[in-house]
């Protein structure tokens, strides 16, 4: 009795959520009409417009100003949004202008990248990507609009849900990996972080879903370069974690640098229009990325600025951040009738609407608050929070002689590397809002457990100007440390390695063609290693690296990502058992670049396997398997997996069960991944897709079985045309903790 009245108040709750939301958008809607009514073309066009602030540019900086140069639109209601600023008096300085000296005191937006937490740096997204930990990775975004919100922001231009099998490809650090499922769960997880259940609350800020769409997939993982995909590739692998995105409610999007198929995302009536707004029926508002409206004149797209304006605006782009494009043309396109001042309204609608739910309306200073942002930021709770998620984004990859946990009695470590004691890199891309050389280096996170240990950096990694907009030099020259951390390494009992990449040689405009440790790092290795084999080697990168070589030197590897303003507590904490590792590859780890792009998700091709000497789909230098596979991680325990079960539950969907055993001695955490196959359908699927997970914990020598239910939409996939299509068949079942590594059963529906 008592399980029905709480469903019955269960149902009249949501129905009541649903129809007060439903009354609130009509009220805005009616409150965005009476305001357009009143707007002439300049100042519709100026909701269009989104200048740079002052603080930093994030992308080339344009000769014709930005919203510190541009004071007269300001004035003029010329600009609807301002980005790349915060902090209480800027803010307020813009806010004031737009609000008390325009003709309709129409409030900004301000938007900015709060890409991994805001003044308290979390893990970089790929890394978090690896807890598969969807509460931890909701606090996270919780966590940084907070923060975010407290500093004036409304607006974050993140989750960033690129689907992307290329390491090559320096922005794989700001997704997911190369999973359209997880990445869409995640995407779902940020975006409910980012926005709560109410966006006019002060610490709740509007998500972008970006880049829509394909980007990850840029020809060669060379950074703005054009992709080139089938449509059913497109629906099947790259838009899941967009259309998710839209389903939980995310209030804005951005669109892509890259041209799609040959049409710049920008100017996609497909995407934006067809896809977006149509098919998925999309209510927020999209903007450019940084000047990619005029950009389309360099991709051959559009004769000039102009035509640029009116294909952008046509095909859906709805803001243009900082290009100038459409304040300078949108105006006498309509006049010349060139572009329908329909498509304007409809544009400023969407624009007006999200500002209207943030509340901007009521109180435009709502957000800018000196008060709260003091007390807000850089928290002991948000860090606390932070070394958790880094934690459980550290994925152990290898441990064969058992050299992890370390003990506390540990003697004699040499620690050795340039990024072990680097304050700055651990922050990774993307942490405009962090201060420089505030991260918990390794150094001073081991410190917390012992003084057992000395240090010596051994080379340099970087020797120019580590900055967001710079290119990070490389040291390829000076060894002279190399002999010391030599000398040191013969007469230590364990030496800790730290090496990887700079937290700037990750990110946008970042792409390598060698996923190897850079500069004389790898030589560095190599020399310690002549002389001492007990090496705990931690890999500090913001995308998967090549680690062949390592793998088969080396008894312990443990992928460290760049980890955030707590980096090194976490660290230590996971290297002396504080914490058992947990973490799962969201992408694969290459034997070689040459292998790139790779994912798990392959197709059979027609020789899958070696019938013959020569004659199948392989490489003659190189095994195609992935080093470390997607899914893959380690722990200080080991688990069990017995007794799977798989049958069909009704027409079309499957019952799953696995029993699931910590065989170790310590407790840990486990991510238990099902995969299918369709074995034979209309079109070729592949070997391998990821449909469920579920992190369980487990105490030493406990059991637990975990179910899952494969629906009918998680039985069917996209065909060239965009059907989402169910086709009945034998499905493989696939059950394990790595892609890997998995018990498989038959059903057939
Ligand atoms: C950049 C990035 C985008 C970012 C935007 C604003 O070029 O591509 O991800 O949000 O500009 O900084």
């Amino acid at each position: 009795m008592r399980l029905i009245i709480a469903l019955m108040l269960g149902v009249i709750f949501s129905v009541a959520h649903v129809t007060a939301f439903a009354e609130e958008q009509s009220k805005i809607a009616k409150r965005v009409d009476a305001l357009l009514q009143k707007m002439t073309l300049t100042e519709k066009v100026g909701q269009m417009n989104q200048y740079n602030g002052f603080w930093d540019a994030t992308g080339p900086v344009p000769e014709q100003g930005d919203a510190k140069t541009k004071y007269e639109h300001l004035q003029q209601g010329r600009v609807g949004s301002i980005l790349n600023v915060a902090g209480h008096e800027a803010l307020r300085e813009f806010q004031d202008v737009a609000v008390k000296q325009s003709r309709l005191g129409i409030p900004l937006i301000f938007g900015f990248d709060v890409i991994h937490g805001h003044n308290t740096a979390f893990p970089i997204p790929l890394a978090e990507a690896a807890s598969w930990d969807l509460t931890a990775i909701e606090q996270g975004a919780r966590i940084a609009a907070t923060e975010a919100a407290a500093q004036g922001v409304n607006w974050t231009f993140a989750p960033m849900v690129d689907i992307s099998r290329d390491a090559r490809w320096g922005r794989v650090a700001e997704g997911a990996g190369e999973d359209p499922y997880l990445g869409a769960e995640i995407a779902k997880a940020r975006i409910k972080g980012f926005q709560g259940d109410d966006l006019a609350a002060v610490d709740t800020i509007a998500a972008c879903a970006k880049h829509f769409a394909g980007y990850g997939y840029a020809e060669g993982g060379r950074d703005y370069n054009h992709a080139d995909m089938s449509y059913s590739t497109l629906y099947n692998e790259v838009l899941p974690p967009f259309k998710a995105a839209v389903e939980v409610g995310v209030r804005t999007f951005m669109n892509s640098f890259n041209t799609l198929n040959g049409v710049p995302a920008t100017g996609s009536i497909m995407l934006q229009r067809d896809i977006l707004k149509g098919e998925w029926g999309f209510g927020g508002f999209v903007v450019s990325d940084w000047a990619s409206i005029m950009e389309m004149t360099k991709h051959g797209y559009a004769t000039d600025d102009r035509h640029a304006s009116q294909l952008a605006v046509i095909a859906g782009s709805d803001m243009d951040m900082q290009s100038f494009a459409y304040v300078n043309h949108l105006e006498d396109l309509v006049t010349a009738g060139a572009v329908d001042e329909s498509l304007i309204d409809d544009a400023v609608r969407r624009i007006l609407t999200v500002k209207f739910e943030l509340g901007l309306f009521d109180d435009p200073y709502r957000y800018i608050n000196k008060k709260r942002e003091e007390e807000v930021l850089g928290n002991n709770t948000h860090l606390k929070a932070a070394r958790e998620m880094a934690k459980r984004s550290i994925v152990l990859l290898k441990n064969e002689t058992n050299l992890l946990p370390l003990s506390k009695k540990q003697k004699n470590i040499l620690v050795v590397g340039p990024l072990a004691n680097d304050k700055n890199s651990p922050l990774g891309t993307w942490r405009l809002a962090v201060k420089d050389d505030s991260a918990i280096s390794l150094v001073e996170g081991l410190q917390q457990h012992t003084s057992a240990f000395q240090y010596t950096q051994g080379v340099k990694l970087s020797i120019g100007k580590e900055t967001f907009a710079d290119p990070i030099v490389v040291n390829t020259t000076d060894r002279s440390g190399i002999a010391e951390a030599k000398a040191l390494a013969k007469n230590a009992e364990v030496v800790v390695m730290m090496l990887g990449e700079h937290g700037y040689q990750s990110g946008e405009g970042r792409s390598r063609t060698d996923l190897g440790f850079p500069g004389l790092q790898q030589e560095l290795l190599e020399e310690i290693v002549a002389v001492n084999k007990n090496i705990i080697l931690l890999v500090a990168s913001g995308r998967p690296l090549v680690l062949s070589w390592a793998d088969a030197h080396i008894p312990t590897i443990v992928q460290t990502w760049q980890l955030g303003s707590e980096s090194g507590h976490a660290i230590a904490d996971v290297l002396f058992g504080g914490y058992n590792p947990s973490g799962k590859l969201p992408m694969s780890f290459p034997r070689s670049v040459g292998q790139v792009p790779i994912s798990y998700r392959v197709f059979s091709t027609g020789r899958p396997e070696p019938e013959e000497k020569v004659f199948w789909s392989r490489y003659m230098d190189e095994k195609n398997s992935p080093l470390y596979p997607f899914g893959y991680g380690l722990s200080y325990t080991t688990f069990g997996y017995t007794n799977m079960q798989a049958e069909v539950r009704d027409k079309a969907s499957i019952r799953v069960s696995i029993t699931v055993k910590n065989t170790g001695k310590r407790q840990g955490e486990e991510v238990v991944q099902v995969y299918i196959r369709d074995k034979v359908a209309s079109l070729v699927r592949p070997v391998k897709e990821l449909k469920s997970f579920k992190k369980i914990l487990l105490k030493p020598g406990k059991s637990k079985e975990v179910e899952f239910i494969l629906d009918r939409d998680s039985l069917s996939f996209y065909k060239d045309d965009g059907k989402f299509v169910f086709e009945p068949g034998d499905f493989e079942v696939m059950v394990g903790g790595s892609s890997g590594s998995v018990l498989t059963k038959t059903v057939s529906l």
